[in-house]
Order: structure tokens, then sequence, then C-alpha cells
């Protein structure tokens, strides 16, 4: 865990990532952080986390999905994602810092949300336009890097799920056009860009599973894949799942294991870890990083503390999330 990993051009104080979690800490509607955000990820950067991955923020007001999300969809935005930067390094030399690129498309909360069934050629290459404007406006505020959101049912992991994506031309769902189009589009930036990768919807009867994930990474060059997944509705897990469950996706890193992919690129495996003793089960796996949301959530300090504070799982952060209050452990809070 303690040890240093290089991804792309720059170096990991450690192998731990925040993945990347909403704060909902931003004006309604405009994306713009409210103070709040800086306070809560200058504390987040003094916990000696290796990568930090920021929060979803939209690359397009059509692609919102909670009431205060984070946006980069406008070059007005850059200022406070720079802000944002300083801050965070200001409190650790160390950290790396990545932004996180989402387009909700049909699980958002726009009024006029993009249907991936009904959507023209054009609406698709505005997608990948808006994805290459962001990653642009992300390098300029500094970032080290860029995860596109291809996760939890958002329009990029929606396109290739064949349970979401009914299409039978190009877009179809085996052909993930839309992932490799707004991957190509961003490569022309010249930043490092990662993905965080639906790699199992739990929907039986369903090809988005470990062997299409492993079909993906086979043919894209990410500079990281984050393995998640999980959904809503009819899945049989959720992404953010209460419960003890540990180390959700290790089904997935044992089918990149036995297909060669886990050493395509650095890979992070998200999910059900609590711990650091936790971690060690991937990183026996061959695993180079570990992701924790939930847990910086409970305690953004765990690295450095002792971590003796545990989170139950009861989900109350993603909660409020949804209901336009900023993302917090009340149990963190009750402890204050
Ligand atoms: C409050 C909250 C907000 C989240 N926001 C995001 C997000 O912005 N982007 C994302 O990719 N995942 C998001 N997630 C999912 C987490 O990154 C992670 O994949 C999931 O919680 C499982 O990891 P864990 O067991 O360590 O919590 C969020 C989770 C929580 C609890």
């Amino acid at each position: 865990m303690f040890t240093k990993f290089n991804i792309a051009n720059f170096e990991l104080e450690n192998r731990s990532v925040r993945s990347a979690t909403a704060t909902s800490t931003c004006q309604f509607s405009t994306g713009i952080p409210e103070q709040k955000f800086y306070e809560f990820y200058e504390s987040l950067a003094r916990g000696h986390v290796g990568l930090l991955i920021q929060e979803n923020a939209f690359v397009a007001s059509r692609g919102t999905f909670a009431p205060k999300q984070l946006g980069i969809h406008t070059d007005e935005m850059i200022q406070y994602h720079r802000k944002a930067n300083e801050i965070m390094r200001a409190a650790n030399d160390k950290i790396r810092i990545c932004c996180q690129l989402t387009h909700a498309g049909p699980n958002g909360n726009a009024d006029n949300k993009l249907q991936i069934n009904e959507a023209t050629a054009a609406d698709f290459e505005e997608v990948v336009q808006q994805f290459k404007e962001a990653a642009l406006r992300a390098k300029k505020a500094g970032y080290d890097c860029v995860q596109l959101h291809s996760g939890h049912t958002y329009l990029l992991s929606q396109t290739i799920s064949d349970f979401y994506n009914k299409r039978t031309d190009e877009y179809r769902a085996s052909d993930f056009k839309l992932l490799r189009g707004v991957l190509e589009a961003v490569r022309t930036v010249d930043i490092p860009v990662g993905v965080k990768l639906q790699c199992d919807d739990f929907i039986e009867g369903h090809s988005m599973n470990a062997a299409s994930a492993c079909k993906i990474i086979s043919a894209l060059k990410f500079d990281f894949v984050e393995v998640t997944g999980g959904g809503q509705g009819v899945a049989k897990y959720s992404t953010i799942r209460a419960g003890k469950d540990q180390y959700y996706y290790r089904h997935v890193i044992q089918a990149l294991k036995a297909q060669n992919l886990l050493d395509k690129q650095p890979v992070i495996v998200t999910g059900g870890f609590e711990n650091v003793e936790d971690a060690q089960m991937a990183f026996d796996d061959g695993v180079p990083l570990v992701g924790y949301s939930r847990k910086f959530l409970r305690n953004d300090q765990f690295l450095i503390d002792g971590d003796a504070k545990k989170c139950v799982r009861c989900n109350q952060c993603i909660g409020a999330v949804y209901k336009g209050q900023h993302a917090h452990c009340p149990i963190s809070e009750r402890e204050k």
C-alpha cells in the first residue's frame, strides 16, 4: 500500500486511490463550487492519498445527474478547478489529482436528457466534442489526468451494455463506438486519460459482464482502468452496496488476469474495501491500486491516523447527494 507507483508520466506517493465521490457542495445547477467544496478537498489532500479522483463533473448541462453537482461544461469553470488544484497541492505537494468527466445521459436529471436508443449520430458526435472540451479545461486547470466515467448506468456505460443499448446500428453495444470516440478525442488533448469502467451490470441474461469488460480493455488503450460495476433497479447488486460484502469485483480481476490484461495498463479496483488489510486481498491478486469511496467520507485521514473509525455501510452518505445535501457521514459528524 505504501509504496510508490507510476501512472503515465507521473508518480503516486502510494497505491491508495480515493475513488470519485460526489460531494454535493456546488451551487444548484451552475456547477460552481461553494466554499465547503474547497475545504473538503483540502482536508482530503492532507490525508496523503496517492491518487485523488475528484467527483463526477458534468461535461454538458444536458448530462447532469444531481442538483449540486460539479460542472466542467464551460470555460468559466476553469478558474474554480484551478483554485481547487492549488489548494490541494498546497496541502500536499505529492498529491496527484484526477478530474472525472461525466455525462449522465438517460440516468440524469436534465429535462432534455439524452436517450441512447433515440439519439442521432449528431447527438453522439456532440457528446464526443463535449468530453474533449472538458478534458482541455481539466488540463488548463492543472489536473494530472482525467477519467472518463463509463460506469454506474450513466451515458457511456449504458452504451456498452446490451441491457440498455438496443441499437442495431454502428452504435450497438458490442462495438462500444461512443466510448472509443470519446477516448480518441480526449487523446488529442495532451493529458493522461483513464476510465472508470462498468465491468458487470449484474443483470441476469445480459452480457455486460467480466467477459465484455475484457474485450473493451483489450481493444482500447487507456492510461489506467478503474474496475467498477453494479446498477439500479433490476441489477442484482447496486454500485454502492450496503452490508459487509468485500472486494466486489474479484471475479473481474480474475478474468483480466486469465487474459493477461492485468498488466496491460495500471488497474484500480474499487468497491467493498474498508481498510488497508482488506486491500491486501487485491494486492495479493496482482492489482497495483485500490480505491475507496465511503471510507474517505467516514475518515479522510485513515491512511495516516491508525484507522480506528469503521464505516458501517449504512449508505446515508449517498442518500444525502440525491437530496441536494452535501455528502457526509452522519456517524463521523456525531463523533465531533
Ligand atoms: C456519496 C457517494 C458519491 C459517489 N459519487 C461518485 C462519483 O461522483 N463518481 C463515481 O464514479 N462514483 C461515485 N460513487 C461510487 C464510488 O466511487 C464507489 O465506486 C462505490 O461507492 C464503491 O466503493 P466503496 O465500497 O469504497 O464505497 C459515489 C459513492 C458515494 C458513496
